[in-house]
């Protein structure tokens, strides 16, 4: 005892003369707090948290000792035992040591708002309602990570960025039991999210118990058999075993319960007019065709929606009654996106509704049958969110607007004066990839990094003040079409819903990427010791590719720490080169880089295989620039002699276009002798990408006046990567013009139907 207690003197004296060493860990910042304060005033000293310490709690209100419960579960399960509580009148003063003490503050304005003071003699907690007192708990919790019990000294005062903070999860794909439910509620808690939409209705399963609907249960809850592996691997496989579940209403009601604790409200979705296949499945009379269909086995968008009938209207009433008895959210999400209007456009009794109601397409018909939706809902005292793709045909006249296919749809809403949750599919879909290495668990598509989603920005500059303040928040989106697992789901979601946390909380002049990155190694390390499963790719080599001046490439990882080798022969070790400046490449060969600590290697080294060729390096100028969804190499990517990936279209050197040629002029600098064309194309059907109908060539001396080489037609086939090699003869010429022809509109009946295909092109090779 007396060696332990001359130890802490030590430590007081130490933690005195030193402001920014810790304990536990050696360089990591001391706060290591995701999403960081609004303020935060670091302190000398800290305070030791042990049995002695007690929490007094007002005693006016059982909420704010249900949250100092919460505090205790959690110092049980760190430290072996509870701290002792007692509670205090109003107008009671607080003096003595030892104690963390929660304070009610008028003066905090935000009702998510508190300070935390953390000083050598306590703790001190200061909120105006419960949840300001719950945010301060789980900030107090942060900074007792690893296995410390002392508490560096602060002085915090915090308050959300944005009203919505929101995750949300698919159960319909794969389903999930409600003990990952609860533990994934604990993580949005973790990180002050405070809605959680729960995807619960969907082509491929109906996941809530309906009392009135039984066949929502028996039939609409199972499909027949899955598609294994990726949606674009052809031909179709299945595995043959039935898959299904649902919560019952008493889980239900349990979950909810469990959510309010943590200041989660949860906002069901029960899906409308389209992904609505399992119930059709169950009762074929909601669908416009007699025709029975199955609980869907794969993936994608289907033609059986429901039918603008009575019966269906009666349905989706009695549906909705019973999920607004189960949960007390203003909000209910009722879907809205992709519906396809083919079996609208081919009924008689949706020609004939349209004609008597004045609708002039079945764009209307959708509004009208949301609007139908929203007044039910308006009339229960609820509120809708829907999709962007409620925007078209007119916007229901109280309804909340989730954008997704971009920002567009949320700014058209905040300007029509409806709120609007961001949750853009570049930024906020988390089922994309996060790495580009080649190893990473099957993804749908797309990259979204780390850094990317950390760069997000809610609020659009075009907006007025008074348009942004319907900008409400953001949420980030998890379909599990290739999530089984909650292993799975954990991968996708951390550290991506940390950053994003820090987007929607923390003011936007205080992020700073490389200062969250600090923070999040050590998060991590702990998420990890807690048994889940986060993605770490902060020591993974990212490879920026430049080209036009030549070929170069800048080397970096998020982790600012490592040192950086490279090689161009054999494999990468800690003999290699360090990489100082970008690397210029000269010749065809494979870069290999990794980084490294103490002479050992961490995280993937990346290799990056060039083949250089008459065109790689030169400068290029395209006439239609990629999608901005799909360029992140930038425009310059497709003559930099590195190729796509051969499965994944969301690579830094695939770009992509969409309804607009890919037409690309190259300045070699003087007369250049080539005769051919290597060419490749992705071909992902299923999700709209078709290789182009044809290529021209074109010839010029000045960059102005062109004359055509040849023009090549483009074979189809089933692979994923289309080649093609076109030789046009021996041309000597200054510039070349390579004009791709795109698809164009998607055949009807197909994935996509009626839209334009993308189309995506990774090198033009010129030799
Ligand atoms: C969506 O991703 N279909 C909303």
């Amino acid at each position: 005892m007396k060696f332990n207690f001359s130890l802490f003197f030590i430590v007081v004296l130490f933690w005195g003369c030193s402001t920014t060493k810790s304990m536990t860990y050696n360089q990591a910042p001391k706060y290591n707090i995701i999403p960081y304060p609004a303020e935060l005033l670091a302190q000398k000293g800290f305070f030791r948290v042990s049995k002695n310490v007690s929490m007094v709690i007002p005693d006016d209100n059982p909420e704010l000792k249900a949250n100092a419960d919460y505090l205790n579960v959690f110092v049980k399960e760190k430290f072996g035992y509870t701290l002792k509580q007692s509670f205090y009148a109003k107008g009671t003063k607080l003096n003595a040591s030892s104690l963390i003490s929660f304070i009610k503050l008028k003066s905090i304005v935000q009702p998510e708002g508190y300070q935390l003071v953390i000083s050598q003699d306590g703790v001190k907690i200061f909120f105006a309602e419960a949840k300001g007192q719950f945010y301060a708990i789980q900030t107090l919790l942060q900074l007792f990570q690893g296995e410390t019990s002392y508490l560096p000294a602060v002085t915090i005062k915090d308050a959300p960025r944005y009203a919505y903070r929101g995750m949300h999860l698919d159960v319909a794909r794969h389903f999930f039991s409600v003990s990952f439910i609860k533990k994934y509620i604990d993580y949005l808690a973790k990180y002050k999210y405070n809605n959680f939409h729960w995807h619960l209705t969907e082509d491929q399963g109906w996941r809530i118990e309906i009392k009135k609907y039984p066949k929502l249960q028996t039939v609409a809850a199972f499909r027949d058999e899955t598609l294994v592996g990726h949606y674009s691997d052809q031909p179709h496989q299945f595995d043959g075993q039935k898959y299904g579940g649902y919560y019952t209403q008493d889980e239900i009601r349990d979950v909810v319960a469990y959510a309010k604790k943590r200041y989660i409200n949860i906002i069901p979705e029960i899906e409308m007019p389209g992904h609505a296949q399992a119930a059709i499945a169950a009762y074929p009379e909601l669908g416009c065709t007699e025709k029975a269909v199955k609980v869907a086995t794969k993936w994608g968008v289907f033609e059986d929606v429901y039918c603008p009938n009575e019966q269906t209207f009666q349905f989706l009433e009695d549906v909705l009654t019973e999920v607004m008895d189960l949960f007390p959210s203003k909000y209910i999400h009722i879907g809205g996106d992709e519906c396809p209007k083919k079996q609208w456009k081919e009924s008689p009794f949706c020609q004939e509704l349209m004609k008597k109601n004045q609708l002039k397409d079945e764009h209307e018909l959708q509004s009208y049958f949301i609007q139908r939706m929203e007044k039910f809902i308006n009339s229960k005292g609820r509120q809708i969110i829907g999709w962007d793709e409620i925007l078209e045909g007119g916007l229901a006249p109280n309804a909340t607007v989730m954008s997704w296919r971009g920002m567009k749809g949320g700014i058209d809403a905040a300007k029509q004066n409806h709120d609007v949750i961001m949750t853009p599919g570049s930024h906020c879909y988390f089922d994309h990839y996060q790495s580009t290495y080649s190893d990473e668990p099957l993804a749908i598509g797309g990259f979204t990094s780390l850094e990317k989603v950390y760069s997000f920005e809610p609020t659009p500059m075009m907006l007025s003040q008074k348009e942004a303040r319907h900008i409400i928040g953001a949420q980030a989106n998890v379909w599990t079409e290739y999530m089984k697992t909650p292993e799975k789901v954990e991968y996708m979601i951390f550290p991506r819903m940390m950053a994003l946390a820090e987007v929607v909380w923390s003011p936007k002049g205080k992020r700073n990427f490389k200062n969250f990155v600090a923070r999040l190694e050590p998060q991590l390390a702990q998420l990890k010791k807690e048994g889940a499963n986060p993605a770490n790719h902060l020591f993974d080599v990212k490879a920026k590719i430049f080209s036009g001046d030549g070929v170069k490439v800048e080397l970096s990882t998020d982790a600012p720490s490592p040192t950086i080798r490279y090689t161009m022969s054999g494999d990468v070790n800690a003999a290699s080169s360090v990489v100082n400046t970008k690397v210029a490449i000269e010749n065809s060969g494979t870069l290999r880089a990794a980084s490294f600590v103490n002479g050992q290697q961490v995280g993937h080294a990346v290799s990056i295989q060039f083949q250089m060729h008459k065109a790689a390096g030169k400068t290029i100028e395209l006439i239609n620039n990629p999608s901005p969804k799909y360029n992140s190499g930038g425009n310059n990517a497709i003559f930099n002699g590195v190729l796509g990936s051969d499965a994944r279209y969301g690579d830094k050197e695939w770009l992509g276009w969409e309804g607009e040629d890919c037409a690309a002029i190259i300045d070699f600098g003087q007369a250049t002798t080539c005769q051919s064309l290597k060419l490749r194309f992705f071909n992902g059907k299923g999700q709209w990408i078709y290789p182009p109908q044809s290529v021209d060539v074109f010839r010029s001396e000045d960059g102005r006046h062109f004359t055509k080489v040849k023009n090549f037609k483009v074979p189809d086939g089933r692979q994923r990567v289309i080649t093609a090699d076109f030789n046009f003869g021996i041309v000597t010429a200054k510039y070349l013009k390579i004009h791709i022809h795109r698809h164009g509109i998607i055949e009807a009946g197909r994935q996509g139907g009626g839209h334009e295909a993308w189309l995506f092109v990774d090198e033009i090779v010129v030799e």
